[in-house]
């Protein structure tokens, strides 16, 4: 058998977003009216959502922590994939997305088992409980992943699920010299979790960069 991987490419992206459960349309309506006001379109995309949701059920995860609430699609979409008493605690930083997140989550099908924590991740995930969640989503400022991840190996339990986005750095991740201010503290993070022990990980090439690990 051969070790060789093939490239994914732009064609590759289309051919399996095409082939994977898309927005129903509640979801295509939160993203017109979120971007009609405004909030960038900085949302995973569904087939990374479908991703997340396949390793939240394989995993039985009850209880999600989230930073990067942005307006609620990934955490709507996670909530789906919990029990009927699972939830999702998602932090976000910016007032005007954290208002816009809980309307929408106010009037989705998983309107009782999302909290949305206002503040920054760096303070609000000290306030939650130790192995409290079964899984974990980073999603917000990339130089505070490292922190996230000491915060996140106190709050998942063992054997919970890890997964932190744009691992790619915006399709940046090789640029000389990268536009995007956030790419080297990106590149840090990436080498930080191959060295992270606690955590088996691995970078899924979907959407941006998916770390998706399961914590020792
Ligand atoms: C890429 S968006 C999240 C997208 C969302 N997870 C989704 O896929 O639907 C990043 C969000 O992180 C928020 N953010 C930035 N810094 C933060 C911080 N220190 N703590 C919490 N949220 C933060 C931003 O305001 C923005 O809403």
């Amino acid at each position: 058998m051969s070790a060789q991987s093939t490239v994914v490419t732009e064609q590759h992206f289309a051919y399996l977003a095409e082939r994977t459960r898309g927005d129903d349309e509640f979801l295509k309506q939160l993203k017109q009216a979120a971007e009609k006001a405004e909030i960038p379109a900085i949302w995973v995309s569904p087939e990374q959502a479908s991703v997340m949701q396949i390793l939240l059920k394989l995993n039985r995860a009850r209880e999600v922590i989230e930073v990067g609430t942005l307006a609620g699609y990934s955490a709507i979409v996670m909530a789906r994939a919990l029990p009927k008493d699972g939830r999702v605690r998602t932090v976000e930083l910016e007032g005007r997305h954290a208002d816009f997140a809980e309307e929408w989550i106010a009037k989705s099908d998983v309107a009782g088992r999302i909290d949305v924590h206002r503040g920054s991740g760096r303070e609000v995930l000290k306030t939650f409980p130790d192995q409290s969640a079964d899984a974990c989503f980073l999603d917000a400022d990339k130089s505070g992943y490292p922190l996230y991840l000491k915060e996140c190996l106190r709050i998942v339990r063992p054997g919970g699920l890890f997964l932190v986005d744009n691992a790619f750095a915006f399709g940046q991740l090789f640029d000389a010299d990268p536009t995007d201010s956030e790419v080297p503290a990106i590149r840090a993070f990436n080498d930080l979790m191959a060295a992270t022990p606690e955590v088996h990980s691995v970078i899924l090439p979907i959407g941006d960069g998916c770390w998706v690990g399961v914590r020792q």
